[in-house]
């Protein structure tokens, strides 16, 4: 089943269907602080936030929003101690495994989006299986970023573009934004219209710098693994009240 086909009569009735936003991102934040309030290891709140966002992903199918990009890892993210990057590593390579099959079943084309060239080998081989078998799944498109910097995606971007330059293929003056957007890892998906952040937060931690430019932000207290549909149907409500003017008056 398509998005378009699905039937939304899941969708609470306070949100318009017409007005919700095509593509979300969630920054998931606060793991690490809710597992400590429950005096548990950081890694449990990992655990947990896996499952958060399987179920926010099925929200979004249930309710026809056609696209979710969820921040994994950064760039930054190496900088923790190391049994902790081992752990998400693991976890990542683990659950990519256990849910391909569901993911195949309901449609859902999943990608990946940063440097993956420097994760594990044995993780890599798990992204590129799991893109090949969604490629054209006509479902919800699922992104996840991992080992993703916005800085560092954008110095890659002008290093290709570069490039091309010099080898003749490129004029200068034919760089414009359309030849920018080509050269990220989100080439061809479009810019997110809602970024919510859960755990409070407020700032964008090198995600989607060039893609956020007219995204509209949600920040939330509640932290990641407590983040349930009555959380998304409120960021919903909220953004269903915003303006957006995309600097028009
Ligand atoms: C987000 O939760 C998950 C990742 C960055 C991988 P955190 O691990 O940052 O949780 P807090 O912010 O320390 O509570
Ligand atoms: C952002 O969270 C990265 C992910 C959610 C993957 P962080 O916890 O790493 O961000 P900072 O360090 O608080 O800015
Ligand atoms: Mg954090």
């Amino acid at each position: 089943m398509t998005v378009q086909e699905t039937k939304l009569q899941d969708l609470p009735i306070d949100l318009k269907r017409e007005l919700l936003p095509k593509h979300v991102a969630v920054i998931m934040d606060g793991n690490g602080r809710w597992a400590k309030r429950q005096g548990l290891p950081r890694i449990m709140g990992h655990k947990a936030g896996v499952d958060a966002l399987k179920d926010l992903l099925r929200c979004c199918k249930d309710w026809g929003i056609q696209a979710l990009t969820a921040y994994a890892f950064s760039t930054e993210n190496w900088k923790r101690p190391q049994e902790e990057v081992d752990f998400l590593m693991t976890l990542f390579q683990r659950v990519l495994r256990q849910e391909l099959r569901e993911m195949v079943e309901e449609n859902v084309q999943i990608q990946f989006v940063g440097n993956l060239q420097a994760l594990p080998r044995s993780l890599q081989r798990e992204i590129s299986r799991s893109m090949e078998e969604t490629r054209n799944n006509p479902g919800i498109r699922f992104t996840v970023a991992t080992n993703y910097g916005g800085r560092q995606e954008i110095i890659q971007a002008c290093r290709a573009i570069a490039e091309k330059v010099q080898q003749g293929l490129l004029q200068p003056h034919e760089i414009n934004e359309q030849v920018f957007e080509s050269h990220l890892y989100t080439a061809g998906i479009a810019d997110p219209d809602l970024l919510i952040r859960t755990s409070g937060e407020m700032r964008l931690s090198n995600f989607l710098l060039w893609q956020m430019a007219y995204g509209e932000m949600y920040i939330t207290e509640t932290l990641w693994p407590d983040f349930d549909r009555t959380e998304f149907h409120r960021a919903l409500c909220a953004y269903q009240r915003r303006e957006r003017r995309f600097g028009k008056v």
